[in-house]
């Protein structure tokens, strides 16, 4: 699928995309990802469910969402009034709920994409568990392609020794696309009550302070598949956005920034252009995985 620019926005800091209509013109995004859906509605986690870090932030929502049916019902139509691909994310703990899932989407027309995470660290069965088994993630990689009418993407998780090695996986099994990173499993304590201060215990960190670890890991899968890379991890500015795009993602995704700047992805967006214009780049895709280096 070709997207009319290269940046969207990371499944769980855009809401269903309404939240943000004051802020940003939904169809001047490359694409919009929703919060990861499941097949029933959930709560999600037991506050604390967020704490700010130095340079960025740990969440444990645990995957509350409305479920398919409502998202189906309640928030489709309103994105489908803006030109924006969608991206339904989606999440399960079993097989069988990534393939049911992924025909429902299918069936009533609810994404343009779908994303499969397999790489949330914040439930505690299936999630990061499923992203970090090779076995795992091929069966529910070749899953979701085989119900999919719509170009599947996987998203990676970064809690893994070899992040290329996952990505080999998940190209072999047919996704058309990866993206990376998904937050990087964290604690923080409150020493006065020796208590974790999230209600889940550990958390998942993102914001600038993961960044240059996801640049790297978006450098080792360019270099390890074919597919298009969507690039995330702590991207604040236009500059941050272009590392990943040199490192080898094609496409890009503002994620905890949505909660400092909510207009952050046109900021990116607009500086983008700004930076081609500047180098007198025609063509983006001139860019993708341009690194220069004398021992890459
Ligand atoms: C509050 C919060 C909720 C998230 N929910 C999801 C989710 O439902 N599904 C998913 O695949 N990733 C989820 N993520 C991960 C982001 O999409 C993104 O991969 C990660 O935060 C790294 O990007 P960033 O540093 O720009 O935020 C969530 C992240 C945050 C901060």
């Amino acid at each position: 699928m070709r997207l009319k620019n290269p940046v969207t926005v990371a499944s769980g800091t855009f809401g269903y995309g309404r939240e943000f209509e004051s802020f940003v013109d939904l169809s001047r995004l490359g694409a919009v990802a929703v919060k990861g859906l499941t097949l029933e509605p959930r709560a999600g986690n037991r506050p604390p469910r967020v704490v700010e870090t130095p340079a960025g932030m740990l969440n444990a929502i645990g995957l509350e969402n409305v479920g398919v049916e409502r998202y189906l019902s309640e928030k489709l139509p309103y994105l489908r009034q803006f030109d924006v691909p969608i991206i339904a994310n989606i999440s399960g703990f079993s097989i069988e709920e990534y393939t049911a899932l992924t025909e429902r989407l299918c069936e009533a027309h609810g994404a343009d994409l779908i994303e499969v995470n397999v790489s949330c660290p914040n439930v505690r069965h299936g999630g990061m568990a499923f992203g970090s088994d090779p076995k795992m993630l091929e069966q529910i990689t070749r899953a979701a392609v085989e119900r999919s009418t719509v170009p599947v993407i996987v998203k990676l998780s970064p809690n893994v020794t070899d992040i290329a090695a996952m990505a080999r996986v998940v190209e072999q099994a047919g996704a058309a696309a990866v993206s990376l990173v998904n937050t990087f499993l964290a604690m923080v304590v409150d020493v006065e009550t020796r208590r974790p201060v999230l209600g889940n215990v550990t958390g998942g960190l993102s914001g600038p302070a993961i960044r240059p670890i996801a640049v790297r890991m978006v450098r080792e899968v360019f270099k390890a598949v074919s597919v298009s890379i969507i690039g995330m991890g702590g991207i604040m500015t236009a500059r941050d956005a272009l590392e990943f795009i040199i490192a080898g993602a094609s496409a890009i995704a503002i994620g905890t920034a949505n909660f400092v700047n909510p207009s952050a992805a046109l900021d990116v967006l607009g500086g983008m252009e700004e930076y081609c214009r500047r180098q007198g780049i025609q063509d983006l895709r001139r860019l993708i995985g341009s690194l220069v280096t004398d021992n890459d």
